[in-house]
């Protein structure tokens, strides 16, 4: 390996949300960024804008959206050209953005659950009904679609379905007979795809990420897809994401619902996107080897250690999605991890329904925390 990513650096003291809301004591496992460096060539592109010392506006070369198209043709065999990529401060603020874009209040949005938080927000922000569509267990664990339930979810003035592939939490990357039944319920009742696939670069051998916009032309046209180097190469603090819409009639339109309000990125941001994307890839190939080996470590422990717990591998993400409900926990997971163990965990009830009893686990971090991180759990349930 190349890279050290066993190498512990204390994040504490750093501004960091997921070590700095907690008191010393708290190991931290839940939101969804990695306890290891960028890239050594991310740093690098940094430094030097740090050295140069002006910090003026940034110009708009078509250098992003470049590099985003070369990494996406060349990780994800879809061919965009740079004007149909566009640049945004984060996902999140990227789909708000969208749904408000293309639907009116009272119109509808439909989503998988359970599902990414901020996705079960968006209907109240921009004046929509909810309509939800459980994603449920198969036999050995692993979730898979209701397409019946998804079909009678959609309601006429349902708009847009939001889409999460890779799936966060439940770790699944969809098939493509799964993405081509979803398309093709999409199309039949007009509705526009939502689809954030800001793990797409993280999915381990033996799947593989099918961007939902490569089905077809016609799939394209409805769809607006969400990528980011921000998981990839952790740099969730840059605010710098994308979004790819070949449609040029939706992107207009999602370009002119900003209303004055969307800065579109920030220098840093900028400079880290295209230095990971240009320089990145060794380093994410070896990211993805390290995380593998971590999820294979996190699946091993809680099967023979963690009593009552159950997990089934995720296919992508760096999240494991801990179902706890025979754990004999009493009262909420979540809260007795963080008392008994001294572990944070993201609450399985963030992600809205079908979230109860189950927790998230974070194992984007060294080898060594992860297993204290385990072990500690393992105490608390044993006393
Ligand atoms: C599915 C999903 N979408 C979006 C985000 C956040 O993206 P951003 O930081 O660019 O808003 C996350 C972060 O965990 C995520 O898991």
């Amino acid at each position: 390996m190349k890279f050290n990513f066993d190498k512990e650096i204390e994040r504490r003291g750093s501004n960091s949300a997921k070590w700095d809301n907690f008191s010393e004591d708290i190991l931290p496992m839940w939101v969804a960024d990695m306890d290891f460096q960028s890239p050594p060539a991310v740093r690098e592109a940094l430094a030097n804008s740090v050295d140069h010392g002006i910090f003026g506006y940034p110009c708009d070369t078509d250098e992003g959206q470049l590099a985003v198209s070369n990494w996406v043709r060349k990780h994800h065999r879809w061919q965009v050209s740079p004007e149909q990529i566009m640049l945004m401060p984060s996902v999140v603020i990227g789909f708000n953005l969208v749904a408000q874009a293309v639907t009116k209040p009272g119109e509808g949005i439909l989503l998988q659950t359970p599902a990414y938080g901020p996705f079960l927000e968006v209907a109240a922000n921009a004046g929509l009904e909810q309509h939800e569509a459980k994603l449920i267990q198969g036999e050995d664990g692993q979730y898979i679609l209701d397409l019946e339930a998804f079909e009678s979810a959609i309601k006429p003035n349902t708009k847009i379905f939001m889409l999460c592939n890779p799936h966060n939490p439940t770790g699944r990357v969809f098939t493509k007979e799964e993405l081509e039944s979803l398309a093709e319920i999409c199309l039949k009742n007009g509705i526009y795809i939502c689809s954030d696939e800001v793990h797409s670069d993280l999915v381990y051998p033996g799947n593989s990420h099918i961007p939902i916009a490569t089905l077809s032309e016609e799939v394209s046209k409805i769809t607006i897809t969400f990528m980011a180097a921000s998981k990839t190469f952790n740099l969730a603090g840059l605010k710098a994401a994308t979004a790819i819409i070949p449609n040029e009639e939706l992107r207009e339109l999602v370009q002119n619902s900003t209303h004055g309000l969307v800065s579109w990125t920030n220098a840093f941001g900028y400079t880290a996107l295209v230095a990971a994307y240009q320089k990145g890839e060794s380093w994410l190939k070896e990211l993805l080897l390290y995380l593998e080996a971590n999820r294979e470590y996190t699946y091993e422990f809680v099967k023979n250690r963690l009593a009552g717990i159950k997990m089934t591998k995720p296919q992508g993400t760096y999240l494991a999605w801990l179902d706890c409900r025979e754990a004999n926990i009493e009262g909420n997971p979540k809260e007795f991890f963080h008392q008994h163990a001294k572990v944070e965990l993201n609450d399985g009830e963030w992600f809205g329904n079908g979230g109860k009893g189950f927790v998230r686990l974070n194992f984007g971090c060294p080898r060594a925390q992860l297993k204290e991180a385990l072990e500690r759990m393992e105490k608390a349930l044993k006393k």
